[in-house]
């Protein structure tokens, strides 16, 4: 347990670098929430495709904001509009377009607002591409966590195969190449890492080495003693 009142940690990074998988772990250790902003842009991602919307058609998404009500509930559970959304937006046809939808100012700016709220009361581990950088800039603590693209591939390839969501691992492996190049050449706070930031190489780390350096690194940077 941490005994600061509010403590805000950052972890970014590209596409299935298992940041979720650690921030939700050390969220836990540290018994505080956990922000995944990924479902939400994944959220909007699976409303823009139910309207039959293009994502890549800016103006067309941007219409969609208004009618749009995104939900993080405890366990993970996201709700879009009330409805559970939570395994859908795992789908390949919402990995394949969600890049796209994150790359629109105007979506982003409408999720930061929500995510910086659940950050001013609760002590949060968000995890995300801009947390560091944009969404969080302030944050006590930030990872940028990373690892090799077929490290990544193979992890989000088991993800899915556990899930029942059906994919192949060359079209994992595409989706994650594509998608890191959309995110970190976007021009508004695209996938960085924040120049105060801690690299974390997770290709050779498992989940629980991972989370045991990122619970150093926390304590190192914020003095305080966990005792997980
Ligand atoms: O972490 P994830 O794979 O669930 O994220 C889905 C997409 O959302 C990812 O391709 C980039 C985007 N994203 C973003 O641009 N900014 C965030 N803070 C979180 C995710």
């Amino acid at each position: 347990m941490l005994d600061k009142k509010i403590i805000t940690i950052a972890i970014d990074g590209p596409a299935a670098a298992g940041k979720s998988t650690v921030a939700k772990l050390v969220a836990k250790a540290l018994n505080i929430t956990y922000i995944d902003t990924g479902a939400m842009y994944r959220a909007f991602t699976w409303y823009a495709l139910e309207k039959n919307v293009d994502c890549k058609n800016e103006e067309e998404c941007l219409k969609l904001i208004p009618e749009i009500k995104i939900e993080l509930k405890p366990n993970n559970i996201v709700l879009c509009n009330g409805l559970d959304v939570t395994r859908q937006i795992r789908e390949p046809r919402v990995s394949s377009q969600v890049s796209y939808i994150a790359s629109y100012k105007d979506i982003r700016l409408f999720l930061v607002e929500q995510q910086r709220k659940m950050a001013q009361k609760n002590s949060v581990v968000m995890d995300g591409r801009d947390i560091g950088t944009y969404v969080l800039p302030d944050a006590d603590v930030k990872i940028f966590q990373i690892a090799s693209v077929e490290t990544r591939a193979v992890r989000r390839y088991d993800e899915n195969v556990s899930k029942g969501i059906p994919c192949t691992l060359e079209e994992i492996e595409n989706d994650v190449r594509s998608r890191d190049y959309i995110d970190s050449h976007r021009d508004f706070a695209p996938l960085k890492a924040a120049p105060d930031s801690v690299l974390l190489d997770t290709s050779y780390l498992t989940i629980e080495e991972s989370v045991d350096k990122v619970l150093q690194i926390i304590e190192k940077k914020t003095g305080v003693t966990i005792d997980a």
